[in-house]
């Protein structure tokens, strides 16, 4: 099979990048997507038991969310914060409802759970080359 036919198999297929039950609420997993030949760091939510992806990019400068590595959330838990100038995001949406970039929304990545699997897809933005 060409390299060609294989990533757009991988792009139909989706990428494995967690069991369904790995993550317990209030945990987050890094992972990397390759998209239209960019490598995108993503982040896995779990937020109140129900699964979220987004682009670990924030919406105010276009610099990864944690300083250190994985940490997503407030301390209280309740929503996903930047660690560069405290942008504080709704896990539920990825909207930013404090901070610099108020009203702007983090990049969702497409998932779909099914068979005990979690997999990712590129952004529609990202395969745009966006
Ligand atoms: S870079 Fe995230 S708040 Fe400034």
């Amino acid at each position: 099979m060409s390299a060609k036919k294989a990533a757009k198999k991988r792009r139909r297929r989706g990428k494995l990048v967690a069991r369904a039950d790995e993550l317990p609420p209030g945990r987050t997993k890094k992972f990397l997507l390759k998209c239209n030949g960019n490598t995108v760091e993503a982040l896995l939510v779990n937020y109140e038991g129900r699964l979220r992806a987004y682009v670990n990019r924030c919406r105010h400068i276009a610099l990864s969310l944690d300083w250190v590595d994985n940490e997503f959330f407030t301390e209280d838990g309740r929503y996903l914060i930047c660690a560069n100038h405290g942008a504080t995001y709704e896990p539920t949406t990825g909207e930013c409802v404090w901070g610099p970039c108020f009203g702007a929304f983090l990049q969702s990545v497409p998932l779909e759970i099914a068979g005990g699997e979690v997999r990712a897809f590129c952004p529609p933005e990202a395969e745009d080359g966006g």
